[in-house]
């Protein structure tokens, strides 16, 4: 076990990552905490699309074009005694399998609904992988002051769409034009919105909102209806149960406005004060505590080329155990080799900060000479493996093809670098030289095109090919497998890292491959 030193300073760590659909303010929220953690001094650094100004994350060339952030940074700020370490996540849907990784590395989400809209399409399947790892979610319904859905009919979705129990912690005053601010229900105090004004704070009385006497700034009507809705809400939903959000069964949710910076402090009180500190992780072995004495961690993301000029591959590790400090000897366990880690850094955008120490959740990056991959484990010595880092089926397939033929070794050199970071996913068919590419979003294709061409100097194109689905085959028995495999070659590839996998034209043969073959599992998330 480490000493009481250590242990403090595991306790007062959070590290959560900020889910949302696109356009609904995750920049914008990360901005404004920024700001509270002092970390930025000026609102806009983060992004400002369209001014020709970008953030400091979206260095790589394809973001500045289109302007969006693909890739992922970490971010650390000190809030109050907690060091918070926040791990931005790609905000265009296409990149999402990188944040379904990211997820495993972190203790807790932040979801951010936009108030007019309620839950979108994305943020279902962004939640299924959060309750895959049962990580606790914190809720923020932003942008209330514009015109929005009512607040009941908001939490009735959470409820029914996403199935957790909400726990309305504060609780908006309108919205649009008559908006007046956040009533928060455990504090008791009513936060009054007033965009060029400091926020006033008034103690309130939530049993007869009435008798707090705010009419000065609430009109009657307004004071009734709110009345009305606190008696409501005390009925309807039950108060918070700290074992019930760790695990993910309720969520506290929170109003505000990012882009006045109006609630964003309410979450990350709640952050400090209720989101676990750095949990335990499973390992083929055994559960790794983040109190024991020995390093452990694992690689939850590759990022190539951060330098184009050193041509550098970074591997961000999230610490699982024990801690780092430079110099220090770690076994990289799928590869059986030791290595003295001596310059780990963690970036803020594309400023890279070397890392003196860093303890269990926070995330360290390491240079990677093409030996790192996605999944990877790194310990002082102990033969553990980190497992549950997600590979999800691909949903659109690509034929890809040099200009140039003679440069196919380069090819499959680039392909499988880009496919060791998850960038794409490659596959080699049994019955013929195709490259069959495998993404989650059509820009995936564009992002591997451009680097193929920028960073190995090789011009490809890509054409549509006949599959639509890919899922990888598994049994219990290798006798399974092969008779399987005998039958359906025309149909199997393998992927980058040699597992089989089934490739379907269409529904229908998928359906029927899986009800001919009732002992061969066709699963659609493969574990790295
Ligand atoms: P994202 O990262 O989830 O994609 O969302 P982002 O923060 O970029 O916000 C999307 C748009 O919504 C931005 O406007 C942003 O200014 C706006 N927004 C965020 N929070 C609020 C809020 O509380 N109230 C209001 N009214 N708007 C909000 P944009 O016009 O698309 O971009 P920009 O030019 O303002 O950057």
């Amino acid at each position: 076990m480490c000493n009481l030193n250590d242990k403090l300073s595991i306790k007062k760590r959070r590290t959560f990552a900020i889910i949302s659909h696109p356009d609904a303010g995750k920049t914008t929220v990360t901005e404004k905490m920024l700001l509270l953690g002092k970390v930025l001094h000026t609102s806009g650094t983060v992004k400002a699309r369209g001014s020709g100004k970008y953030a400091t994350s979206d260095w790589m060339q394809i973001e500045k074009d289109r302007g969006i952030s693909i890739t992922t940074s970490v971010m650390q700020f000190q809030y109050k005694n907690i060091l918070v370490n926040l791990l931005d996540t790609p905000g265009h849907q296409d990149f999402s399998e990188d944040t379904y990784r990211i997820l495993t590395a972190v203790d807790c989400c932040l979801l951010v609904i936009d108030a007019a809209k309620g839950i979108e399409e994305r943020t279902k399947k962004l939640m299924n992988v959060s309750r895959l790892h049962q990580t606790p979610v914190i809720t923020f319904v932003n942008k209330l002051d514009r015109d929005s859905l009512e607040p009941i009919e908001i939490l009735d979705q959470i409820e029914k769409e996403l199935k957790l129990f909400c726990v309305p912690i504060t609780w908006p005053i309108s919205c649009g034009n008559r908006f007046k601010g956040v009533i928060h229900l455990d504090e008791k105090l009513i936060y009054l919105y007033n965009k060029s004004e400091k926020t006033k704070i008034f103690k309130v009385d939530l049993h007869d909102f009435k008798k707090s006497l705010l009419d000065k700034y609430i009109s009657l009507d307004l004071t009734l209806n709110i009345d009305e809705e606190l008696k409501l809400i005390s009925h309807v939903y039950s108060n918070f149960n700290k074992k019930n959000f760790l695990k993910n069964i309720i969520t506290p949710v929170f109003f505000g406005s990012a882009l006045s910076n109006f609630g964003i402090d309410h979450i990350l009180e709640s952050l400090i004060k209720w989101a676990p500190s750095p949990t335990y992780r499973i390992s083929n072995k055994r559960k790794v505590k983040p109190e024991e004495k020995k390093f452990t961690g694992f690689v939850f993301k590759i990022q190539a080329n951060m330098d184009l000029k050193h041509h550098d591959r970074i591997a961000f590790i999230r610490i699982v155990s024990g801690k780092y400090i430079p110099g220090m000897k770690l076994r990289h366990i799928r590869i059986k080799k030791n290595i003295i880690v001596s310059d780990a850094f963690y970036f803020i955008a594309g400023d890279r900060f070397y890392i003196k120490t860093a303890y269990p959740g926070d995330i360290i990056g390491i240079h990677n000479h093409g030996t790192i991959k996605i999944g990877d484990s790194f310990t002082e010595g102990e033969d553990i493996n980190f497992i549950g880092i997600p590979s999800f089926a691909p949903e659109i397939f690509r034929r890809i093809f040099l200009k140039n033929p003679l440069k196919q070794k380069q090819l499959k050199k680039g392909l499988m670098q880009l496919s060791e970071e998850g960038t794409i996913q490659v596959f080699y068919p049994f019955n013929n030289n195709y490259l069959i590419l495998g993404a989650i979003g059509i820009l995936q294709f564009d992002v591997v095109i451009q680097r193929l061409k920028i960073e190995y100097k090789i011009d490809v194109i890509y054409e549509k090919i006949n599959v639509k689905f890919a899922r990888w085959i598994k049994s219990n028995d290798q006798k399974n497998i092969d008779i399987f495999v005998n039958k359906n070659k025309s149909y199997l590839a393998l992927d980058s890292f040699n597992n089989l996998t089934y490739l379907a034209p269409n529904k229908a043969n998928l359906e029927i491959a899986m009800s001919r073959y009732v002992d061969i599992n066709f699963n659609s998330i493969r574990e790295q």
